[in-house]
């Protein structure tokens, strides 16, 4: 099958050569080509085309893009959207002056989504995520990660990935499951953390792998989670049974998560609110993707990430909503992309690179999507815009036209 995506204003192919990533000074280089038009064959892309040859070819099928700005897919490389329950409360509790820290310790914050997870069943679950999914789809959203973490118990971790991997075949985009049963600690191990610990390496880590119900793991490395010495023990035995490592670090305080995500080479290390100046250059060195999360910033309302200066060290640097029930009450990419430009001073076309090509790259996804080069999935976001810029400049409104993965158009805004 061959279609012809026709006549776009513009393409954004986020180029990296081959390379698949990009570090520094390259996140500008996001390569704009005019009056092109792209050929998919099988759901790959085939050609990026002038539309003087365009015009001579024979496909069986047109997309219509005219006057619309092209970009590849957005790849959504941190989530936490599988969750029941509400947190409205906490946050009419910050309203006042509570901090999100104190909430936590005083039993509420993770542990209370935990106990509404545990109360939920799998239905109850997957009938909450579906239109969660949807509405990253209706962005743009071609790749989606979610994470587990608010099971906390061997039985409640696996429902809530085998939520997560319901939508692998129940969903029309590519959903990446990751293990997040060191979130925090649950509370009937809150005094025996070698306990919880055990479970997570030698009974959680080889089913969850075994069962291919997630390659990928993350945890939180924080005061009130898991120490540094705890995730390198996690970590050691994850990489030795083959899943691909992330890193929640440097969150709230600094207490060594960066080094054991590099010492691991880690995927990427998501959050970095109070990243050290010494670890700026030790992460920009690596190939670990620093994954920001404004949205955490905005809604907590606390310091933002120093993304000018991990850009400026030469770090690959991604963004993403961390949509979640207590911190990142916002499942919208757009207003995180909107966030980056004005709290964390990235250029437009910076923003472009973190929210595709470089997130791609935190979930493993770099190879086949997050680009418009050929051989590469023909995952678009097609806006209604004439110039990107409008896309962070229209503030809390989504501009996407069509979603389209694989050549097919998987979502289409309602004409007016
Ligand atoms: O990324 N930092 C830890 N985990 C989430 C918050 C989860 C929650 O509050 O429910 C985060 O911010
Ligand atoms: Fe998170």
């Amino acid at each position: 099958m061959r279609k012809l995506l026709k006549h776009p204003s513009q393409i954004v192919t986020v180029d990296t050569h081959g390379k698949n990533y990009k570090r520094g000074n390259e996140l500008e280089e996001i390569n704009t080509l005019f009056n092109h038009s792209i050929l998919i064959e099988n759901g790959i892309i085939k050609d990026i085309l002038p539309n003087s040859s365009a015009e001579k070819i024979t496909v069986d099928k047109v997309i219509d893009a005219k006057d619309y700005l092209v970009l590849p897919g957005l790849i959504e490389c941190h989530t936490h959207a599988a969750y029941s329950g509400s947190r409205a409360n906490e946050f009419l509790m910050r309203l006042k002056g509570a901090t999100y820290e104190k909430i936590a310790e005083a039993g509420g914050g993770i542990t209370s989504t935990m106990k509404a997870v545990r109360n939920s069943s799998f239905d109850e679950l997957v009938k909450l995520l579906k239109p969660r999914i949807d509405y990253f789809i209706s962005q743009g959203v071609t790749v989606l990660e979610i994470k587990s973490g608010y099971g906390l118990s061997f039985y409640d971790e696996i429902k809530l990935l085998q939520v997560v991997n319901y939508f692998k075949t129940h969903s029309s985009i590519e959903i990446i499951p990751t293990f997040l049963g060191a979130h925090t600690y649950p509370p009937e191990y809150k005094n025996d953390h070698k306990q919880y610990l055990e479970l997570i390496v030698n009974e959680l880590l080889p089913y969850i792998i075994k069962n291919k119900l997630a390659n990928h793991i993350d945890a939180f490395c924080e005061k009130t989670a898991f120490s540094s010495d705890e995730v390198d023990k996690i970590f050691t035995r994850a990489k030795k049974l083959g899943y691909k490592l992330r890193l929640h670090s440097e969150q709230f305080n600094n207490v060594g998560g960066l080094e054991v995500a590099l010492k691991h080479k880690a995927l990427s290390v998501d959050h970095l609110e109070v990243i050290s100046e010494e670890d700026v250059p030790k992460l920009s060195k690596s190939k670990t993707v620093a994954v920001l999360l404004p949205g955490v910033s905005f809604f907590l309302d606390y310091d933002y990430a120093p993304a000018r200066k991990l850009i400026k060290n030469n770090a690959i640097v991604a963004l993403s909503t961390d949509y979640n029930p207590g911190s990142s009450h916002i499942p919208n990419i757009h207003l995180i992309m909107q966030l980056a430009a004005l709290k964390l001073k990235m250029s437009v076309e910076e923003i472009i690179s973190a929210v595709t090509i470089n997130a791609a790259k935190a979930v493993d996804m770099n190879e086949c999507a997050g680009s418009l080069e050929i051989g590469k999935q023909a995952d678009f976001a097609v806006f209604e815009a004439k110039e990107y810029s409008e896309i962070i400049y229209n503030i809390g409104v989504n501009l996407n036209k069509y979603t389209i993965k694989k050549g097919e158009i998987i979502y289409q805004k309602m004409e007016k």
